[in-house]
């Protein structure tokens, strides 16, 4: 990208998913690879941003010139997201965070017994980060995106959500067999607290990743 204008920026990015352990080799997971989140860390690089970029249980090698902080948990994640971002211009989430954990850790491993019933799984909510960061702005003028994954009624459910969790731009992606998670494409409708919407054709998460920043960059005062 020839064009600098998050130079002097510091962005923060989240990637990939969370996974909430239920014993020591079982855990609740979800299908994102965090190529999404690490197309917008490198673009943003390469639009002159200094970026962290935290990352969830990702397989992928660490971009060039990113700060890279590894968590696992959506509490970890809650963490390093807050801490990144208390000196953030701008933080989008992409990453996938569980809404349910384990209401309990099982400290040895769950065994199956004969003619016993398999157990109970208990689940308790967890804190929406991107709800939270939108409500207590860690900085002034701090400019919050989130993403959505929807199967049906995109637009309505997209919009509702970003009124619900109180972000600056919402990506709303489609669902599918062959979209969004793991796939190298996406097509996705970017929806503005100002009204705005912009369609983002079927194309690579490179593509998707600019166009936010390009969405972003205007909003910093
Ligand atoms: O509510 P839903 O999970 O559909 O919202 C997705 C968006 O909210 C993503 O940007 C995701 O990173 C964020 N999220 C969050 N904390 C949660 C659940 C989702 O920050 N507990």
């Amino acid at each position: 990208s020839a064009v600098a204008d998050l130079a002097g920026r510091n962005v923060v990015v989240s990637a990939g998913g969370t996974r909430e352990p239920l014993d020591p080799v079982r855990y609740l997971g979800n299908r994102s690879s965090g190529k999404q989140g690490y197309a917008l860390a490198r673009t943003a690089v390469a639009r002159g941003a200094r970026v962290t970029l935290i990352a969830a249980n990702t397989t992928l090698p660490d971009p060039a010139g990113v700060d890279v902080v590894r968590v696992g948990t959506a509490a970890q994640l809650r963490e390093a997201v807050l801490k990144a971002a208390a000196d953030a211009d701008a933080v989008v989430m992409a990453a996938a965070v569980a809404d349910f954990r384990p209401a309990h850790y099982v400290t040895g491993k769950i065994k199956k017994k004969d003619g016993e019933e398999p157990p109970p799984l208990e689940l308790v909510r967890n804190p929406d980060i991107l709800a939270e960061l939108s409500t207590d702005r860690q900085r002034p003028g701090q400019i919050v995106v989130g993403f959505a994954a929807e199967t049906d009624d995109v637009q309505a459910n997209g919009r509702a959500k970003l009124a619900r969790k109180g972000c600056d731009l919402l990506v709303v992606n489609e669902v599918g067999e062959h979209k969004a998670f793991g796939s190298e494409e996406n097509e996705a409708v970017v929806l503005g607290a100002d009204g705005s919407e912009t369609p983002v054709p079927y194309g690579p998460k490179e593509d998707l990743a600019e166009l936010v920043w390009t969405l972003v960059a205007p909003k910093f005062s």
